[in-house]
C-alpha cells in the first residue's frame, strides 16, 4: 500500500508580483495531471481569518499598532493551520498557499521594523515546525510590480467598494524592506524556496516556475 505524501507549496511575492496569476496556473497544471490541490491564501482562508483579513486590509481599519498586526496574522494562520492545512496534509493532499510567515517576516519584520527575529519566535510558538515544503517567491523590479497593485486596487475599489488597500498605500520606503526581507529568506534557505525575478509574461514565467520545481514535486510524490 503507498502512503499519502501530503506537499505544501507557497506562493509569496510583494503585492502586485503576479503571485495570484501564478497560483491559478499552478493549479491548473495540476488538476491536468490529476492532482486535485487545496487552494487557499492568507490572511484568510476559514470563516475567522476572512473577517481577520477585513480588519488588516481595510484602509478604514486605521491606525493599527504593528505587534497587533503582527498577531493578528498568527491568529488567522494559526486557525488556517488548524481548520485548512493540517486536515488536508494529513490527508495527504497538496495544499497550495496564497502568502504564509514569509510574508509576516517580510511585512511586518521587514516593512513594519519588528525584525526577522520576532516573527520567527512567534512561528515557532504559533505553528512549531511546520513550514511549506517548498516556496515559489516572485520579486519582479519593484516598481513593476507597485504600478501594478496601485491601479488595480484602485479599480477594485471603484467597481466594487472592496477596499483591500491598507499595505498598498503604503510608501516605497515600506516596499523596499519588504523586498529586501524576502531576499535575505531566499538566501538563508535556497532548497525551499525558488526564486522567480522576472516581470514577463504571466505564461513565461509559470513555464520557468515548472521547470525549477517539477523535480521537486516528482521527487516528493505528488506527480507521477
Ligand atoms: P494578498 O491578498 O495576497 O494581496 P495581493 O493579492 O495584492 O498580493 O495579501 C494581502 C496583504 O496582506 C498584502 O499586502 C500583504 C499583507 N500580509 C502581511 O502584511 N503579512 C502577512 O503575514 C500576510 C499573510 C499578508
Amino acid at each position: 500500500m503507498e502512503m499519502a505524501s501530503g506537499f505544501f507549496l507557497s506562493f509569496e511575492g510583494v503585492d502586485g508580483s503576479g503571485k495570484t496569476t501564478q497560483m491559478r496556473l499552478m493549479e491548473a497544471w495540476l488538476r491536468e495531471r490529476g492532482v486535485e490541490p487545496v487552494v487557499t491564501r492568507q490572511p484568510g482562508g476559514t470563516a475567522v481569518g476572512e473577517r481577520i483579513r477585513a480588519l488588516l486590509l481595510d484602509s478604514r481599519t486605521g491606525s493599527l499598532d504593528a505587534r497587533a498586526e503582527l498577531a493578528m496574522m498568527f491568529a488567522d494562520r494559526a486557525q488556517s493551520l488548524a481548520e485548512v492545512i493540517e486536515p488536508a496534509l494529513a490527508a495527504g493532499r497538496v495544499v497550495l498557499c496564497d502568502r504564509f510567515t514569509d510574508s509576516t517576516e517580510a511585512y511586518q519584520g521587514g516593512g513594519r521594523g519588528l525584525g526577522a527575529e520576532r516573527v520567527r519566535a512567534m512561528h515557532s510558538l504559533v505553528c512549531g515546525e511546520r513550514m511549506p515544503d517548498l516556496t515559489v517567491m516572485l520579486l519582479p523590479p519593484l516598481k513593476v510590480a507597485l504600478r501594478r497593485a496601485r491601479r488595480r486596487n484602485e479599480h477594485a475599489q471603484s467597481e466594487t467598494g472592496a477596499d483591500e488597500g491598507r499595505f498598498e498605500a503604503e510608501q516605497d520606503a515600506f516596499f523596499e524592506r519588504v523586498h529586501g526581507a524576502y531576499r535575505a529568506i531566499a538566501e538563508r534557505e535556497p532548497l525551499r524556496v525558488v526564486v522567480m525575478e522576472s516581470a514577463g509574461d504571466a505564461q513565461a514565467v509559470h513555464g520557468a516556475v515548472i521547470t525549477k520545481i517539477e523535480p521537486r514535486l516528482r521527487a516528493a510524490g505528488v506527480l507521477r
